[in-house]
């Protein structure tokens, strides 16, 4: 059973009559959802968790209210950063999409407040702390009525007096030509495109979705949830109070969000790549470091004198300061900007799932993992960092400054790794227009 339905699935998709009678937008070229109802989904699907699992009388709704806030989650990961990196000028794309991640940052501070604050609130403390989760996504519901649609998904459906006209509000311009004829050229060879699912595994998609995916598992394996959801564990290992130690998480979240601002300003000056660089260093040290004052001073009671569990405290944040202008923003920001139009959303969604996929597996096996590694957990992390290091440095192209929709011409053809993966198909398809 198991083994047909896996292989039943991905032939009846690509047969023409079975989508014509149930998904006849993808027959035509296009992808369901526009971004702006992707994202008032969102919104409502994680409001209903919220009031699920804040009013939750057992168990089992605990557990819906949680699947719930789950497909809002996956939802507005998808559409957000892409909607983002759509609407915003190609030479400042880099710092609007980071928006994106600055609000995660947020999100993880006032999250970290309300749990501190609450956390004496009894019985009914977890009620408040759950219910509040609604509120951001009331604020993304009443965003998702007064943003408009982005020109490209417009043009891709056909309505091209509205894709002008939005492309010249959120310019601000009257003149958008030239603009306007890179979208239409994207939309042509995306609305030829029957397939997407099936054209995402095509040769000359491969350069994007490899990037795209890595990027994104790369970013879970820099460490960063081990050190997020359990900085209080840790600091309280290294000695602070129960109290202090959900203080210094508090601390960590801070930084996060502040150091997060600096990628804002740096993304479209510096480029990618090397603010990847860079963090690689200091996240590489900073771990080799933690690991090493654990491994040779921590105590057998589990604690080490005041001085170094300062020096621990520290590290970690110049861990997560590296973090927040490097590989957090542009896990979302790399993904969203390589892929051509006509793979853009499906193509998104694979390294959204990814980075969700590896979230999930790190955030279950880290304690066990820590069990058993102890200190050289945090040596394994530096060895990933160190790989993810290689990786930008020979396979990773820089994007600053490139319109979305000529990466494949301008980026993709003209590495040195990547071209080779570029055949006659994209070649053709950009001849004819
Ligand atoms: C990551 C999250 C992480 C957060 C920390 C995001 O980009 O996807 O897993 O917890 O950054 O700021």
């Amino acid at each position: 059973m198991f083994g047909y339905d896996i292989g039943i699935s991905g032939g009846v998709t690509s047969m023409d009559d079975f989508l014509k009678m149930f998904f006849p937008a993808i027959l035509k070229g296009v992808s369901l959802l526009d971004r702006k109802p992707t994202i008032g989904l969102a919104s409502i699907l994680f409001i209903l968790g919220a009031i699920v699992s804040g009013l939750a009388p057992n168990k089992a709704l605990l557990i819906i209210g949680r699947i719930l806030f789950g497909i809002g989650v996956g939802f507005g990961n998808e559409s957000v950063p892409l909607f983002l990196s759509e609407v915003a000028p190609m030479q400042h794309r880099g710092a609007v999409n980071i928006l994106f991640q600055f609000f995660v940052t947020i999100g993880i501070l006032v999250a970290n407040l309300v749990n501190y604050a609450v956390s004496s609130t009894h019985p009914n403390g977890w009620r408040i702390a759950l219910g509040l989760a609604g509120v951001p996504a009331v604020f993304l519901f009443i965003g998702s009525l007064i943003i408009s649609e982005t020109p490209s998904s417009l043009i891709e459906r056909g309505k091209e007096f509205e894709g002008k006209e939005a492309l010249r509000k959120i310019r601000g311009l009257d003149d958008v030509e030239s603009e306007l004829e890179q979208i239409k050229l994207a939309c042509e060879i995306a609305r030829q495109v029957k397939h997407p699912y099936k054209k995402l595994f095509k040769r000359a998609s491969m350069p994007p979705l490899i990037i795209g995916r890595s990027v994104q598992v790369f970013q879970q394996f820099t460490g960063i949830n081990a050190i997020m959801f359990y900085a209080p564990v840790l600091f309280q290992t290294v000695g602070f109070k129960s109290d202090s130690s959900l203080l210094s998480a508090v601390i960590t979240a801070i930084v996060n969000v502040l150091s997060t601002i600096v990628s804002i300003v740096a993304v479209d000056r510096v480029g990618r790549r090397k603010l990847l660089l860079q963090a690689c260093m200091q996240m590489f040290i900073s771990m080799v470091a933690i690991g090493s004052i654990l491994l040779t001073h921590l105590k057998p009671t589990g604690s080490l004198d005041k001085g170094l569990a300062a020096v621990v405290v520290v590290l970690v944040c110049l861990f997560v300061m590296s973090f927040a202008w490097s590989w957090g923003p542009m896990g979302w920001l790399i993904p969203s900007e390589t892929f051509p139009l006509e793979t853009r959303t499906t193509g998104f969604a694979f390294a959204v799932s990814a980075n969700m996929l590896f979230t999930f597996i790190i955030a279950q096996a880290f304690l066990s993992m820590s069990c058993n590694m102890r200190a050289y957990i945090f040596f394994f992390f530096a060895i990933q960092i160190l790989i993810m290091g290689l990786f930008v440095v020979f396979l990773l192209p820089e994007t600053k400054g490139v319109p979305i929709d000529c990466m494949t011409e301008r980026v993709w053809k003209k590495h040195p790794v990547w071209k080779k993966f570029m055949g006659k198909e994209v070649v053709k398809n950009y001849e004819m227009t």
